[in-house]
């Protein structure tokens, strides 16, 4: 049975989900609030919007429409510093010879992200000619765990979504798999990630063989 591959960016390609933290970090210090870890785990695969009044109520802090908006693009540009000098060396590992796999198996690859910024990570990289569609929050309605961005994705690679696998680091991104009758490849812990049926630490961990079975 052929198998269409749809990877999450952030948190899976690029250690993205890293410089989200640091920008999403220091809005809350501003509310007086120390983002840990364990909330960030929360946070992976959240819309932007979603991610900042998850932050508001954990900093139990609430903003005028303005200056909600205003945030919103001041944590984006603190973000946007951080990527500036990315390039194609800055790729989680594996990352390459995962995608020299994908090439030469002939296996149809999307990207499906939350992130609006996504495309531009992506030229950065160097990867954005190597999908064959890329659906990001721009494309979507309802954004993870809603299976919406997945399963634009699949539609747009032409394949059912019971045919299609899911790489993802977030909890959010393994539930919208899941909504959407895609099995979930899990970049991180089993603790973290419930409902993946593996867990790996990176890309380069993939046994591509295991696709046959
Ligand atoms: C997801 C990240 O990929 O994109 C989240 O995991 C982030 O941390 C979300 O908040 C939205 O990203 P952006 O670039 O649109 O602010
Ligand atoms: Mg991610």
């Amino acid at each position: 049975m052929m198998t269409a591959i749809i990877l999450d960016l952030d948190g899976v390609i690029c250690d993205t989900a890293h410089f989200h933290f640091l920008a999403w970090e220091r809005l809350a210090a501003e509310y007086g609030y120390a983002l840990t870890q364990e909330n960030n785990e929360k946070l992976k695969g959240v819309s932007r919007v979603d991610s900042l009044k998850f932050i508001l109520s954990l900093a139990n802090k609430s903003l005028s429409e303005a200056d909600f908006q205003a945030d919103l693009i001041r944590k984006n540009e603190w973000y946007l510093e951080l990527v500036q000098h990315m390039g194609p060396k800055d790729v989680l590992p594996g990352v390459p010879a995962f995608f020299e796999e994908v090439a030469s198996r002939r296996i149809p690859l999307a990207l499906g992200s939350a992130s609006k910024n996504a495309n531009m990570v992506l030229t950065r990289v160097g990867l954005i000619d190597a999908f064959d569609a890329i659906v990001d929050a721009g494309q979507i309605t309802h954004g993870k765990p809603h299976p919406e961005t997945f399963l634009t994705a699949a539609d747009m690679l032409g394949f059912p979504p019971s045919q299609c696998l899911v790489f993802e680091d977030s909890a959010a991104g393994v539930q919208a798999a899941l909504a959407g009758n895609m099995k979930a490849v899990g970049i991180g812990l089993q603790s973290d990630l419930p409902g993946a049926y593996i867990h790996l630490n990176n890309l380069g961990e993939f046994d591509f063989d295991s696709l046959e079975n």
